[in-house]
């Protein structure tokens, strides 16, 4: 059986450190997970209200689409100002509305481990919307700096090692019934 896991990045820089994270957590991840990249983000319009009625505009159709199909979400998010990318918290204004994101699986990975309000703020958000956040399965590491590529996070034994105990978990998670 292959689980399907939607990433979703917070920052949309080029060589960021929190999809570095997220690729290193891939490779780090066993057999039987199947994992993409949300690739919409940027595309998003930004959240009206008018518009969230059908037809809805077509890449907010596909993102909800993929989200939809995802057994479970992994995101990793920069910290802007004290809070979360816009990017990011306009993705998850225009998935509030759909009712399948009740009840949808997620984990969170956290870069820095200074950086506690982007963290506290997402998981609050997700709660918000009743989505089901795996907390043991959560994963803060220090980077220590936002250049490192991904061999060079995955030679840190520590991180690498907390990676692979998260992604076993899920497997776990994903297997037990609801
Ligand atoms: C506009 C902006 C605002 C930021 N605000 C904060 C902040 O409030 N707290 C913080 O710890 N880091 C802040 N940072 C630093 C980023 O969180 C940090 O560089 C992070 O590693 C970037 O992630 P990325 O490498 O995935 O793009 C900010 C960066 C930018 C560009």
């Amino acid at each position: 059986m292959t689980f399907e896991v939607l990433t979703i990045c917070g920052s949309l820089r080029k060589g960021s450190s929190n999809a570095n994270l997220i690729e290193a957590y891939i490779r780090c991840a066993p057999t039987g997970i199947s994992f993409s990249s949300l690739d919409t983000i940027a595309a998003l319009p930004i959240y009206n209200p008018d518009m969230d009625v059908e037809p809805m505009p077509t890449v907010v159709a596909e993102t909800r689409r993929k989200v939809r199909a995802a057994d479970l979400l992994v995101f990793s998010t920069p910290e802007y100002i004290h809070s979360l990318p816009a990017a990011l918290k306009n993705l998850l204004e225009w998935l509030v509305g759909d009712p399948e994101f009740h009840g949808k699986k997620a984990v969170v990975l956290h870069a820095n481990s200074s950086s506690t309000f982007a963290l506290t703020e997402l998981k609050e958000v997700l709660s918000t919307m009743a989505a089901q956040i795996l907390d043991h399965a959560c994963v803060v590491v220090d980077l220590g700096s936002n250049k490192l590529n991904i061999d060079q996070i995955l030679q840190n034994d520590e991180i690498r090692a907390s990676l692979t105990r998260s992604s076993n978990q899920l497997v776990q998670d994903l297997t037990r019934p609801r």
